[in-house]
């Protein structure tokens, strides 16, 4: 099967969706590993308990992020997945390591980017009065939470909403677009021309909502 590697920092919420979803066959795909910058990320025990072989890399034990990327790399490497996973990695990533993965890097944010790139994009969202907010799932080139768009996922922004309350909604969306996402490109269905992404051949919709 084609193989995966996940990179987590955190809670794994969105591992835990790709391992479900590999688990009742919605995503015909290998996860070969998962690798976190944090050695206490509970996403970490998710892996563990599907089986899935865990790497810890810790940044903290790098003089500088080249020579942390460069043995992410090679972790990496030694696994030769067809497509490298970012889910809830909160590491940014060099160049050196984006132009090794070049076209088969993807990560999921918590926004309809291109608006909120970054941190806090829930309150950000809240401030700002939009009426929707959601979640994006992209290529990733050198420019933070920049590259081209695969699939988004809008969900309204209701009265009442606290960040938290924001974030659990997006999070569902998530879950769902995720796995059709690496689905797609697995199945060799996505292309990017001119910088944008199309899928069958066809240009993504504006936003490529879904
Ligand atoms: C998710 O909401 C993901 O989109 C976001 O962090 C959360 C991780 O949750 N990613 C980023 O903000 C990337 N900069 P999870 O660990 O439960 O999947």
């Amino acid at each position: 099967r084609d193989g995966i590697v996940v990179l987590v920092s955190g809670r794994g919420s969105n591992l835990q969706a790709l391992i479900d979803a590999v688990r009742d066959g919605r995503l015909p795909a290998g996860i070969r590993a998962v690798i976190s910058n944090e050695p206490g990320a509970p996403a970490l025990a998710r892996a563990r308990t599907a089986g899935i072989a865990v790497h810890v890399i810790s940044h903290r034990d790098f003089p500088a992020r080249e020579q942390f990327d460069r043995a992410l790399i090679q972790r990496i490497d030694a696994c030769q997945p067809r497509l490298v996973v970012l889910a809830g990695f909160m590491r940014i990533l060099g160049p050196n390591f984006i132009d090794h993965y070049a076209g088969r890097l993807i990560n999921i944010h918590p926004s309809l980017l291109p608006a909120f790139p970054g941190l806090d994009t829930h309150a950000r969202a809240l401030q700002s009065g939009a009426k929707f907010h959601g979640a994006s799932v992209h290529f990733v080139t050198h420019e933070v939470d920049g590259g081209p768009v695969i699939v988004q996922a809008a969900v309204p922004v209701l009265p009442g909403d606290t960040p938290d309350i924001l974030a659990e909604r997006v999070l569902a969306e998530e879950h769902r677009i995720y796995p059709l996402a690496i689905g797609w490109f697995l199945a060799g269905r996505l292309a990017v021309a001119g910088g944008r992404v199309r899928l069958d051949g066809e240009e993504r919709p504006e936003q490529g909502l879904t």
